[in-house]
């Protein structure tokens, strides 16, 4: 079975695409920093829902030596590694006057850095990956090469006042991604899904006015959902003409 790591995953738009990836004959990592149970019932629910196997691991991306050992863990469990889903993330709402420089770089760490670590330490695993399938190949149907597919934001489009580190971190994600597209090509594909408002616990906190104003700006009139955002992740993941581009998924926003 082919391998993949979804950083992040213990909850969210990772959780649907961790899931979504179990259903389409992957074994999993799914990775968290913070929630144990939360990733433990991510696992348990693909091992009882599919045939695939995950497995839990707890590492900071934001940190080079966690984001090696999380890679390392993967290809332990699974003995290779085919897909990589930079998905790990966090963002904050505050105007740049009242921004700390910690802060900032905390953004940066998980949002941007994390996706450099995972995929710097992938690298050899998916290269790897490469060659097998090349090898395989000869007797079979082509399988997708080996992909990378960064989750970067609509704000990395369009810039936010409220949280600049975000919006910037997430345009830094769009740059990465092209950049290792042509750096790694043939043998493997980058691309990013950017995702518009989408329900989970990062958009939790607006209120019924906030959510109103939002809705509005939405021509579909509806927030996405996280299985939105899976299923244009493994669009990427298969489509094997498709690298260094992004793939708009806000239900019309980025329009208006
Ligand atoms: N929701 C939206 O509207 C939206 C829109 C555009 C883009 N996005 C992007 O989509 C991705 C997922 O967002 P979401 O809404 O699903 O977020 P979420 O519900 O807040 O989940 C964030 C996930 O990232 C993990 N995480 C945070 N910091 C980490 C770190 N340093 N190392 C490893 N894992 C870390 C969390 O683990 P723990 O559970 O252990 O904390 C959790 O699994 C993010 O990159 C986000 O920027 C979201």
């Amino acid at each position: 079975m082919p391998a993949a790591l979804v950083t992040g995953s213990s909850r969210g738009i990772g959780r649907a695409i961790a899931e979504r990836f179990a259903r389409d004959g992957y074994d999993v990592a799914v990775n968290y920093v913070q929630s144990a149970q939360r990733a433990r019932a991510v696992t348990d629910a693909i091992e009882q829902e599919t045939d695939a196997e995950a497995v839990a691991v707890r590492a900071d991306v934001g940190d080079s030596e966690e984001a090696a050992d999380l890679v390392a863990a993967t290809v332990e469990a699974f003995g290779r590694l085919d897909h990589v889903v930079n998905n790990a993330g966090v963002d904050q709402h505050v105007y740049t006057e009242d921004l700390s420089p910690a802060d900032f770089d905390r953004v940066m760490d998980t949002n941007v850095n994390g996706a450099f670590n995972v995929t710097k330490a992938a690298l050899p695993y998916l290269r790897k990956s490469a060659e097998d399938d090349a090898e395989s190949a000869e007797d079979s149907d082509p399988a997708p090469t080996p992909s990378i597919t960064n989750v970067s934001s609509i704000l990395g489009h369009t810039g936010a006042p409220v949280e600049c580190h975000y919006a910037a971190s997430k345009a830094g994600l769009l740059g990465l991604t092209k950049s290792h597209a042509g750096d790694f090509a043939p043998e493997i594909r980058v691309n990013a899904v950017a995702p518009g408002h989408v329900e989970t616990d990062m958009t939790a906190d607006r209120t019924e006015e906030e959510k109103a104003a939002e809705l509005e700006s939405i021509p579909v009139g509806q927030y996405g959902q996280p299985t939105d955002i899976a299923e244009a992740v493994a669009y990427l993941r298969d489509a094997g003409f498709v690298t260094g581009e992004t793939l708009n998924v806000n239900g019309g926003e980025l329009m208006r």
